[in-house]
Parts: structure tokens; sequence; C-alpha cells
């Protein structure tokens, strides 16, 4: 007799929400509280509401620039706002939530909270790709989840709290809003890719345990900047253009998370490194390079920043940028090979 969990035709038509995942993860996890999955409820709420926004933007008249230049010099569009402020709303009374570091702001923001400050510090890129909003193409929200160690106040006891190195999170993942809205995170124990599904509001699993092929066939940079790359990096692109190499293909989006979540897929590199125009590289450390990475490790691929491991890197700012070198572990290991022949 089959009851009715046993049942295969009910197991195979099983629809997992990404709500119960991180419940089911949790169990596994004994020592796991529900103040994170009351974290993370509260971010996948925020990333319907920009889904919903970035899919009405001709329309909601939310396209543009509002004028203002944020703490990295650069402009900031609208979306860039609504997406920093849908976060911050759906975080600011989740007593779980203490610190939010924010791309598009100078300093964490601390919660305060009728019981104290919560435990977990969310540093958040809340737009990815704004050049390309304006013209259709993908966008995204990447998130790294860190706990906070000290709990002093004041904004130094903060920052030393916040300046962790990406080792030490305990989460990350990102919201593509693609051809369809695709949310990738971890929490140490493999990587989960959820769909959302428009008409119901909900994150439905799509896969489990994703891992990165091993080696790819595609290479990702913005190759305008070739001029000024590091002599490794330049050797690398060379030699992916000959017979040895076999065909390889170029893919460059310009949204972070567009490019890296085609290169967790299909295996690749994605290479943003330093540049005469961004001598330190052009990408954030705390909240770029260090979810991804730890997204691409957790899958079996490699990050690094041309002479060492992202993962280990400790920031001195929550602003610093760093060069980028991620993807599949074979061809990330080619490029570290030449980089330490002829410089990183
Ligand atoms: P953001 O829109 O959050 O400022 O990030 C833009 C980043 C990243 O998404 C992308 O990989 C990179 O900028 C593209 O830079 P280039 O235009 O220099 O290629
Ligand atoms: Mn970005
Ligand atoms: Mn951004």
């Amino acid at each position: 007799m089959t009851d009715r969990q046993s049942d295969p035709a009910r197991q195979a038509g099983r629809l997992r929400t990404i709500t119960q995942h991180i419940m089911e993860q949790q169990r596994a996890h004994p020592t796991a509280t529900g103040d994170f999955s009351l974290l993370l409820g509260g971010l996948t709420l925020a990333t319907r509401m920009i889904s919903a926004n970035v899919r009405r933007a001709g329309i909601a008249g939310v396209l543009g620039t509002t004028g203002d230049i944020n703490v990295q010099g650069e402009v900031v569009q609208k979306l860039d706002d609504i997406a920093d402020t849908a976060i911050r709303r759906c975080l600011h009374y989740r007593e779980s939530c203490g610190v939010l570091a924010s791309e598009e702001a100078p300093e964490p923001t601390v919660l305060e909270h009728p019981n104290g400050v919560g435990k977990y510090i969310l540093i958040y890129d809340p737009l990815d790709g704004s050049s390309n909003i304006d013209v259709d193409v993908s966008v995204g929200t990447i998130f790294s989840v860190l706990q906070r160690t000290t709990f002093e106040t004041g904004k130094n006891a903060v920052l030393k709290d916040v300046l962790q190195p990406g080792v030490k999170q305990i989460a990350a993942g990102y919201v593509i809003y693609g051809s369809s809205t695709v949310l990738v995170y971890t929490t140490g124990a493999g990587v989960h890719m959820f769909t959302l599904d428009p008409m119901i509001g909900a994150y439905i699993l799509a896969a489990e345990n994703l891992k990165m092929p091993e080696v790819g066939k595609m290479y990702s940079t913005n190759e305008a900047n070739l001029d000024s790359y590091p002599e490794g990096i330049k050797k690398y692109l060379a030699w992916c253009k000959t017979k040895d190499a076999g065909p390889y293909t170029s893919r460059y989006i310009g949204s972070l998370v567009a490019d890296f979540h085609r290169t967790l897929l299909k295996g690749g590199v994605f290479i943003y490194p330093s540049t005469a125009k961004a001598p330190k590289g052009k990408l954030r450390l705390m909240c770029e390079a260090n979810p991804m990475a730890f997204i691409a490790e957790q899958a079996g691929g490699m990050a690094s920043d041309g002479k060492m491991r992202i993962l280990d890197k400790q920031p001195g700012e929550l602003h610093e940028r760093t060069p980028l070198i991620i993807g599949s572990k074979k061809d990330v290991q080619r490029i570290l090979d030449l980089c330490e022949k002829h410089g990183a």
C-alpha cells in the first residue's frame, strides 16, 4: 500500500517552493534557528517586488536616471533606487537582520530592534547591470550574508563586523531578471536554483546541487580593455583563439549576474581584471565577487583575483574593488598558470 508521501505519482509532480527548501535545509542543520529563514524570506519578497518593477519598467515610467551619483561615482538609475528601497523595506523589520550594507550607500545601516540588534549582516548589490536596464537586457540582485561577531555599537565596531573575508559567508545568492526570474543560492551545502512563477508569486525549485562543467568553451570579458590587461590574461585570450584551444566562443553581456549565470550553467570563464581605467579591478569584492565566488566553489568551480582565492581576501573597506577571474575549474586554473608566468 502506498501512502500519500511515498506515492511515486505524487513524488513526480512535487512542487517545492524556496520557503520549503530553506526549511528543509534548516532541519538538516539542527543548530540553525528560524532567524535565517526569516531573513531569506524578506529577501525573496524584495526580489519579487523588484522583478515586478523590472517587468513593467517601460510602462511604469521607471526607466532612466535619478540625477544622482552614488558613492562609487556612478550614475544612479531609477531602478537602482527602487531595488535598494524594496530591500530596505522588506528587511528593516525582520529582527534577524542587524546590518544592511548596500552598493548604493556609503556606510552600512545598523537596524535597531526592540530586542536588540539582529545577528545577520546583509551585503547586497540591489540592481546589478544598471547600464542594461534601458535596453531590456538581463539585470539582477546579488547578496551575501555574514554573521555579526561583536555586536558592539559605533561606526568602527560595525565596520569591523562587516569587513570579513568571503570565506565567512553563511549564505550567498543572486536573482536574475532575465527571460524568466531565477534565484540561485547557497548556504554552503550545494547550489540550488528556483524559477519565479509570476502567476502565483512563488519561487519553485528548478534544480538542486548544480555543478559547473569542469571546463567550458566560452570566455566572457570586455575585450575593449584588452590593451591594458595583465600579460597573463592577454596570453590566455590569445590562446583561446588558436587552433589548439579548439573553437572557443565569446559572450559578454555587461551584467555580472547574467554573465555569471551563463558560466554556472554552461561552463567557461568570466574575466574582469585590472585595467587602465580600473587599476584595482571594477567589481566590488563584498557585494559582487564574494557571493559569486562562494556559489562558484560550491558548484565545483573556482574564483581568483589572479594572485589569490577571492574568498580569502581580507577587505579593507566596504566598497573595495577586485579583479575577478571566475568559472570552470580547468579554465580558471589555466589562466592562473599563465598569470603566474607572465603577470596578473
Ligand atoms: P552595477 O550595475 O551594479 O554598477 O555593476 C556593473 C558591473 C557588472 O554588472 C558588470 O560585470 C560590469 O559592471 C560591466 O562593466 P563594463 O561596462 O566596464 O564592461
Ligand atoms: Mn553590480
Ligand atoms: Mn548595482
